[in-house]
């Protein structure tokens, strides 16, 4: 904790219950440090101790230090963080860490020994329900009332005519494109920036994908780039709903259109999410989804191809299961896959489903906290488009143009020990070996900006207030301490051009009326 926000915690030997009281309210903790003028430590007083001598008959404007722990536990600055964490248990649960003249330095508070995950998932009795349920009812193989139960919500939920449940989302996407004819030499539109699952996709087919930049608002494939990347072998695009941010649909059925090429959305990461009121991953051809552990909805490891189309829906069951005839046993018309997806897996499935309104106002509520309360002059995130309406997968932010490219870096590690877990966005897929391309710097420049500079933070359906105040007062702490060569708050000149041209809405509908970012 820095300096500044360290004197939020710190009051005179001459302040009040009342000024305790109002230090609890700015930090949103329950601790105040009474220290000398020369910041050596006389006290520790809790919210609990306030309480105490308020019910006792002491007045709002009586003494603190009565009322305050003189010897409290505390740390040296010289130690280790872990051995200092371990001086936190169930009877101390604040710390404060003191340097040899006995100046509070820092101060550390029990919830900070559990690390804060970044995207758990939210699993209960109704899941344990179900899957007992098709336990005891002998069907844990890849049939049952469940896989269909699964596929009809699953197929409703998205607003399509079909669904077929697979075994994670990256089998979702090789079937999708095998659906639609994908062979050797084939090139299909791939974002430069997403996770690398939707390239190999198009590799496992003989295809090849073809890199194209991510637009700068919405971090989503550049429809503008993809006009000018499509040749004569094109055959697709898959547009990636990164984060859980829409891409522009329409301009990519447009585009596809003109062109006579397929869509096929990864909305792996997106489910929920709309554009133009229809939620992805049906609204182009074919939409794939992931059910992994930390996603939206989850059965463990899963995946689900949608679709409208009705011949479609035929083709990717007859290549989920060996492709064998779904009239004739053991008839194998084509080489298919065994990409099934079990009946326990599905009972998971129908159980998140049924948890939906939980699920995404948590995600709406972790996202309102985070827009309206971390300090955003240094800090940006995608941009929904007009007709969008984004669902927070993850909370994802950039550091903007002009900060250190090492912060990003220095931050997630200084966040991880101070127990709060996040993650970097994706490296740009041609800076990795089995796609590399030795330009990649130039010829994708956004996605390589929004690689360096961007994180995800804790975004977990169960993730309670501390855990967001925690992490809040961390990430503000860390970017007000970054050297600053940007004016904070400052747009940069394409940001700029890039407003005037486009009427973004800074928020999603979800977090309408929120502060949120700056308009940056
Ligand atoms: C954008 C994207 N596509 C595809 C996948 C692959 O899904 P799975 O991990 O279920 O195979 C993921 C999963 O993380 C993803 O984020």
């Amino acid at each position: 904790m820095n300096a500044i926000q360290l004197q939020k915690f710190v009051l005179s030997e001459s302040a009040s219950l009342s000024d305790a009281m109002q230090s609890f309210e700015q930090t949103g903790l329950r601790v105040v440090l009474i220290c000398r003028p020369d910041g050596s430590l006389t006290g520790l007083a809790t919210e609990g101790d306030v309480r105490r001598a308020l019910l006792a008959g002491h007045g709002l404007i009586s003494p603190i230090l009565p009322h305050a722990n003189r010897t409290p536990a505390v740390g040296r600055a010289d130690m280790s963080r872990e051995d200092l964490f371990a001086l936190l248990s169930e009877r101390v649960h604040f710390l404060p860490v003191l340097d040899e003249r006995n100046r509070v330095k820092d101060i550390l508070f029990y919830d900070q020994r559990t690390m804060i995950p970044i995207a758990s998932p939210i699993t209960g009795e109704l899941e344990l329900r179900y899957v007992t349920d098709a336990v005891i009812s002998g069907w844990i193989s890849s049939q049952g009332k469940y896989i269909t139960q699964f596929e009809e919500r699953f197929a409703s939920f998205c607003g399509a005519r079909h669904a077929v449940a697979v075994a994670n989302g990256t089998v979702a996407l090789h079937l999708a494109l095998t659906a639609i004819g994908i062979g050797p030499g084939d090139e299909v539109i791939v974002p430069a920036l997403t996770f690398i699952a939707t390239a190999n996709a198009v590799r496992y087919c003989g295809g090849v994908p073809v890199f194209v930049d991510v637009d700068r608002a919405t971090w989503n494939i550049d429809p503008e780039r993809v006009e000018s990347a499509i040749t004569a072998r094109t055959k697709a695009i898959i547009p990636v709903h990164l984060y859980g941010q829409p891409c522009d649909m329409d301009r990519i059925r447009a585009i596809a259109r003109r062109h006579r090429l397929r869509v096929v959305e990864d909305a792996a990461e997106a489910h929920g999410a709309t554009f133009g009121g229809r939620r992805v991953g049906a609204i182009g051809e074919l939409g794939c989804f992931s059910f992994y552990g930390n996603k939206i909805i989850t059965t463990g490891e899963g995946g689900m191809v949608v679709t409208n189309d009705a011949a479609l829906d035929e083709k990717l069951r007859l290549l989920r299961d060996h492709g064998m005839s779904r009239t004739r046993r053991y008839w194998h018309e084509v080489i298919g896959f065994n990409y099934r997806m079990t009946n326990l897996q599905a009972a998971i499935g129908v159980a998140q489903l049924e948890r939906w309104d939980q699920i995404i106002s948590a995600k709406a509520r972790i996202r309102r906290w985070y827009d309206t309360r971390i300090d955003h002059r240094l800090l940006e995130g995608a941009r929904p488009l007009p007709k969008a309406q984004p669902v927070c997968w993850l909370y994802t932010l950039m550091l903007k143009e002009g900060v250190n490219d090492t912060a990003r870096d220095s931050l997630l590690r200084e966040l991880k020990s101070n127990h709060i877990d996040s993650r970097p966005v994706f490296h740009p897929i041609p800076s990795m070996p089995p796609y590399y391309e030795p330009d990649w710097t130039d010829r994708y420049p956004v996605s390589v900006a929004i690689s360096k500079r961007g994180f995800s933070l804790p975004s977990s359906v169960e993730m309670v207030e501390g855990a967001l105040q925690r992490t809040v007062l961390h990430i503000n702490d860390l970017v007000r301490s970054l050297p600053m060569s940007i004016r904070p708050g400052a747009d940069s000149a394409a940001d700029r051009s890039r407003n005037r041209a486009r009427r973004f809405r800074p928020f999603g509908r979800e977090s309408r009326g929120s502060l949120g970012h700056p308009t940056v």
